[in-house]
């Protein structure tokens, strides 16, 4: 340009000033109208709509309010041919998960990542955990930046001993399983949470979801119904007390209810001498089931914590709410009702004879169409994407289910960043509460300073 000018200059050399300034302004003309026609676009208006509604800031309190369900309509520009758009931002889908070791959260993140991929709602994962678990997730969770939905993520790390601690005010209650007390507290995720948290979707970690999350929350229960999981009444085994006819992996769970029935007991509700309050549910479900516990608590009880539901859902069906198989399609026992991956243009009437272990069951003649996949039983590993199987192409999980595992493991948390950047809401938010209190000490506490 110095060149061009000083050329012109040459020529014209008493206009050289008043060149330079035309020269000037032509580039700053052409600059501005270059980014102009760069920003303008007709959805403009829409997107920034939409960034704005996204903006909002959530309810920051743990004491959320209602389910956030917000309609809003915005209008396309007039020379745009479109309908006025209504968009609505559904309640946010919430998941109660247990992640303890690190190894757990190894698991919990592919999980929590399938989640991610398949939702058509805001999420809300309430995770209770320890440091190492912890800090694994974070790591995956900054990571997104900008999903499509907002994510809110609560990590509620207990101490171990505050656990056991727990565990003893109920008074018979032990465990037989590898997952030991962290596992046990299944049965007390209604009294980690706080009591805004009405309902929730619970998860083992070595489970992903190859479907819309929404759809499991979804799912219409009876208002009766205080917990909802698949139910194999085909199932026999003696020596588990036949608690394999359900599994714990996937719940649904009506924690508002659960907290009314009083779901566990605690000493400390043996304080209170006041007949407003029911006495819990378990003890006598637990004791038709085992007989009285001894010293050591309940015997026979397998499985762990599934032991303990199994006694509650045998004797109060009252509650319980079988689910669809869609929802837990598991590779152990049931051989993942022999569907899989392949013949995509399978009818469904050529599939469902296909299907098996399900008859005898509330899924007989009717087609599962896979939502969930739970991959236990696979022995030997402690991260089952690590299990040796998968790169033996003779086994059936992997000729069945083994491209879904590697695709999904290997999909980029970045790629999860199909979003919005929002500029003032924060779309991922995530925070850790240390001092977790369980709702028996709570109340305890409470009681006593009314009563004083
Ligand atoms: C939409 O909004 C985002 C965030 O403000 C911005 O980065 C993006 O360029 C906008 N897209 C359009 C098409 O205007
Ligand atoms: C287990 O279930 C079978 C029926 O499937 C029943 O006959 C048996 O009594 C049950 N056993 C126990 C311990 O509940």
């Amino acid at each position: 340009m110095a060149n061009v000018a000083t050329l012109f200059g040459t020529l014209w050399p008493a206009n050289r000033k008043r060149f330079r300034l035309l020269v000037l302004a032509f580039f700053v003309l052409l600059s501005s109208t270059l980014l102009f026609f760069r920003d303008y676009s007709p959805f403009q208006e829409w997107n920034s709509s939409l960034n704005h509604h996204l903006a909002q800031p959530r309810p920051s309190n743990e004491d959320l309010p209602a389910p956030l369900i917000s309609t809003f309509t915005v209008t396309a520009p007039p020379h745009v041919q479109t309908q006025a758009v209504t968009v609505t931002v559904p309640d946010p889908v919430v998941f109660s998960l247990i992640m303890w070791s690190h190894n757990s959260a190894v698991e919990g993140a592919l999980l929590i990542k399938t989640i991610l991929m398949y939702t058509s709602s805001p999420t809300e994962f309430h995770i209770i955990c320890d440091q190492e678990a912890r800090d694994f997730l974070q790591g995956r969770l900054a990571l997104l930046t900008s999903p499509l939905y907002p994510v809110k993520v609560r990590f509620y790390q207990p101490t171990l001993q505050s656990m056991m601690d727990r565990v003893n005010r109920e008074g018979s209650l032990r465990s037989d399983h590898d997952s030991g007390i962290p596992g046990l507290m299944k049965l007390f995720i209604h009294e980690i949470l706080p009591s805004s948290i009405k309902k929730s979707i619970y998860v083992d970690t070595d489970a992903i979801f190859i479907s819309d999350p929404t759809l499991l929350w979804n799912v219409p229960l009876k208002p009766t119904t205080a917990v909802s999981m698949s139910y194999h009444p085909d199932e026999n085994s003696p020596m588990w007390h036949n608690a394999s006819k359900i599994c714990s992996c996937v719940m649904l769970l009506n924690l508002e209810m659960l907290r009314q029935v009083r779901l566990m007991d605690s000493n400390s509700y043996h304080v209170v001498k006041d007949d407003s309050y029911p006495s819990a549910l378990s003890p006598p479900a637990f004791r038709a089931m085992y007989g009285e516990p001894d010293q050591n608590g309940y015997l026979n009880v397998k499985l762990g914590d599934q032991g303990y539901w199994w006694a509650i859902v045998e004797n109060r069906p009252d509650i319980f709410e079988p689910l669809s198989f869609d929802f837990e399609v598991t590779s152990c026992l049931m051989d993942t009702y022999s569907t899989g991956l392949g013949d995509d243009g399978r009818s469904e009437d050529d599939e469902l004879p296909r299907q098996s272990h399900t008859k005898g069951t509330q899924q007989e003649g009717i087609l599962i169409r896979p939502k969930l996949l739970h991959f236990n039983c696979l022995y030997g590993v402690d991260v089952y994407m690590e299990w040796d199987g998968w790169s033996n192409p003779e086994e059936y999980v992997t000729k069945r289910w083994g491209p879904a595992v590697s695709y999904h493991h290997g999909y980029k948390w970045i790629w999860l960043n199909q979003g919005v950047q929002s500029r003032t809401g924060r779309m991922v938010d995530v925070r850790t509460l240390t001092n977790v209190e369980f709702a028996d000490l709570q109340f305890a506490r409470e009681y006593a300073i009314h009563a004083s």
